[in-house]
């Protein structure tokens, strides 16, 4: 037996595990259970990425300068004010090695995002998750749960699993509640794909105040989840922190190559929000129309719920799903045992899984 002990909270850790990408005895299975976007990266990014091998032999910019530049120029951002990450899993978990003491209170809304609970176990903190209303974050609940021991809230807005979002106003009534010595983390990795006009996702809050910091990714739209690049916008405080923080190099040098490349590219981006609006509204119409209950989404993905009778579960979909070569995303661990996430995929993709789940509701 090792006589190591890890610190408090870290053996209550549930290593992640991503979205299953092979079906039992199929030799080609259609993954529809990250969230990755159908549409791969732009292909100037691509093209940005196969050139950046010329120079791996150099470390790459640690300061991400010219990305920071381009995100800052393309979103209206001060690019002081952006610190860039190895994903933006880095910088969730920056940010509670940061502001989190063991102890300390970490809260997050009922189905957020499984990394919030992981970062705040990691740094020896208690992880809280907040009752959420209709599959939605609560902002009174949210409120209510604030401790003297609460130090960061964290909020996936577009939030996955679920596909929901709190309005502009919402998000401004929490921040205007929480005591300012809390940091508020709005987790926008989905934002480029919300069209309503009350989201926001969260830049003016930044710049309005010090308890503040946006995270953004270039893992779903922009297609560039291998490359592992995710950013935040912070406040000057904050940024300060980070930069102290951080590893050095923390984003390779072909990813932020890609990555600018991926944002000078409008038309590829304008394509893939228009692409996932069409294809949610139709999954969103198929999917209810066979008598399935779907949360509404604004995201790239879509909530299935199913009954709990045995044959018509959600485990019984996903196996019956998966004979078919079609993985979608078990929710157990969000503790969404009766429910399936589904990913806007390929034209064809999306129909299969329709006309899958027809099948299954008439067995
Ligand atoms: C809400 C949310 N935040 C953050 C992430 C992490 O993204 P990244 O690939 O930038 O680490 C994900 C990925 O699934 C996510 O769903």
């Amino acid at each position: 037996m090792t006589s190591l002990v890890p610190n408090p909270g870290i053996m209550s850790i549930a290593p992640y595990v991503g979205g299953k990408s092979v079906a039992p005895g199929l030799a080609h299975a259609i993954k529809l259970s990250s969230n990755e976007t159908p549409l791969g990266p732009s292909p100037r990014a691509r093209e940005a990425y196969l050139a950046a091998v010329d120079d791996l032999a150099l470390y790459p910019d640690g300061g991400c300068r010219a990305l920071r530049e381009g995100l800052a120029a393309t979103h209206g951002l001060d690019p002081d004010r952006i610190v860039c990450g190895n994903g933006s899993d880095d910088i969730l978990a920056l940010l509670a090695q940061a502001y989190v003491l063991p102890g300390d209170e970490v809260l997050y809304s009922q189905y957020g995002f499984v990394v919030y609970k992981q970062v705040a176990l990691a740094n020896s903190a208690k992880p809280v998750a907040v009752r959420e209303v209709n599959f939605a974050a609560d902002v009174d609940a949210l409120l209510a749960a604030v401790t003297e021991k609460t130090k960061i809230v964290y909020l996936a807005n577009p939030n996955n699993p679920t596909g929901s979002f709190l309005t502009a106003s919402e998000v401004r009534r929490f921040h205007e509640a929480l005591p300012t010595h809390i940091l508020l983390v709005l987790d926008a990795a989905y934002a480029e794909y919300v069209d309503e006009a009350e989201y926001e996702p969260g830049g003016r809050l930044v710049d309005a105040s010090e308890n503040v910091v946006m995270t953004r990714t270039f893992s779903k739209i922009y297609g560039l989840a291998a490359l592992r690049l995710g950013w935040s916008y912070c406040s000057v405080p904050v940024a300060d922190v980070l930069g102290r923080i951080r590893g050095p190099f923390n984003v390779n040098a072909p990813a932020q190559a890609a990555g600018l490349a991926a944002l000078q590219d409008k038309a590829f981006l304008d394509k893939a929000v228009a692409y996932n609006r069409e294809w949610r509204t139709w999954l969103l119409q198929e999917i209810s129309s066979l008598n399935l209950r779907v949360t509404p989404s604004v995201a790239n993905f879509v909530l299935i719920h199913f009954d709990q009778k045995p044959g018509r579960s959600a485990a019984d979909a996903d196996a019956f799903l998966l004979g078919r070569g079609l993985i979608l995303r078990r929710l157990e661990a969000y503790g969404l045992p009766d429910c399936l996430r589904l990913s806007v995929g390929r034209e064809e993709d999306n129909r299969a899984v329709v006309a899958a789940l027809k099948e299954f509701v008439h067995i």
